[in-house]
């Protein structure tokens, strides 16, 4: 590609100046320590929508527990999503295990290293097909994120709403120009880490910041202004009673979520879509939706939680019910010393902990 907004830039002055920094200060990740792609892309995985901070631990006792892509392949799906618990956007653990079993059963265990072959494998989109291609298998190929277009909105001076699909594909072009071909991986894990560490979103470190030189935003002082990006729709809020419901043998009955959709094949508390069906009617739905007697006790407390798309505004009610046995295989009655076995979403989590402190 040739375009005029790199017509001036000096490349390999930039790639220079970039890559002394980051071999001076490169944060010192777990994954970084070695090249093994099934450990790369397991730490790719993990840090999509989610800080390194809070990913360090979980990659840390993921692959201690999966030491590697057979294990992994071999593993219970259930135990796969309890060491994922409380990381949120569940379908990365299982589109992960469905990936590695394919990687197991198509590739002969070795992760292939083509753009067409791994982006083909589920949950690996152009970012982390880049981020491995580049990371584990060091060809020079973009790994764009929403950190690496802050950085380069700057750099270049880039206008464009990054939001939309096409800025990103543009923002692509670009790292595939301006990319070090000696070492791709230090390149793009060296522009990560100055989004996060230098030219972060709000006040940026520009005075330390080792491609200050470089960047047409700081010459004209306009770096908080960059990127640009429209905002996105409001999200939908719904409101749920959950209902806490022990029988006399001071078991809680819990529900396993749909294989599809938000936090699919988690498991949570009875939840009642409150609004569409009104708190005088609650007993008798559950009944018609369950075939559950239940006796609504009083309110524990509140909670929201809020997804990207969507806010739970939950009301947690205690309640019980003098059946022991139920006939429908979505729901079961579990003890309460055996109820953490199970994986939650946090929200329920919470209330978890409702229950496993308070002693019967
Ligand atoms: N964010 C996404 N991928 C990353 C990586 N490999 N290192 C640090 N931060 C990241």
């Amino acid at each position: 590609m040739t375009d005029q907004l790199l017509n001036n830039f000096n490349s390999l002055q930039f790639q220079n100046d970039l890559l002394r920094w980051y071999t001076e200060t490169k944060r010192d990740l777990p994954w970084r320590k070695e090249r093994d792609p099934y450990k790369i892309w397991v730490s790719e995985i993990m840090l999509q929508q989610t800080k390194v901070d809070t990913v360090i631990p979980y990659f840390n006792h993921f692959i201690d527990k999966y030491p590697n892509l057979y294990e992994l392949a071999a593993a219970d799906q259930q135990d796969v999503l309890k060491s994922w618990e409380g990381l949120g956007y569940y379908s990365r653990a299982r589109n992960l295990q469905n990936a590695v079993r394919e990687v197991v059963e198509e590739y002969g265990g070795e992760v292939p290293s083509t753009p067409k072959e791994l982006g083909s494998l589920k949950g690996i989109g152009p970012y982390t097909q880049g981020a491995i291609l580049s990371i584990a298998f060091n060809q020079p190929e973009p790994a764009v994120d929403g950190n690496v277009m802050r950085v380069f909105s700057r750099i270049l001076k880039i206008e464009e709403d990054i939001a939309r699909q096409r800025t990103k594909k543009l923002f692509e072009g670009y790292v595939r120009e301006l990319i070090s071909k000696e070492d791709p991986s230090s390149f793009n894990q060296a522009i990560m880490d100055l989004g996060a560490t230098i030219c972060t979103p709000k006040s940026p470190a520009c005075m330390f910041c080792p491609v200050q030189e470089y960047c047409r935003a700081f010459a004209e002082g306009i770096q908080e202004e960059l990127p640009i990006k429209k905002k996105a729709k409001k999200q939908k809020t719904i409101a749920y009673v959950v209902l806490l419901i022990e029988n006399e043998n001071g078991e809680f009955i819990i529900e396993k979520r749909s294989e599809n959709g938000l936090l699919a094949s988690l498991w949570q508390f009875p939840m009642v879509p409150i609004e569409e069906i009104g708190m005088g009617h609650l007993e008798n739905w559950v009944y018609s939706e369950y075939g559950l007697r239940i006796n609504l006790n009083q309110q524990l407390g509140k909670l929201k939680h809020v997804f990207s798309h969507l806010i739970w505004k939950l009301e947690i009610f205690g309640a019980s019910t003098d059946q022991t046995a139920i006939d429908d295989d979505r729901i079961i009655f579990v003890d309460r010393s055996d109820i953490t076995n199970y994986p939650f979403p946090v929200s329920h989590q919470k209330m978890l902990k409702y229950i496993t402190n308070s002693t019967k």
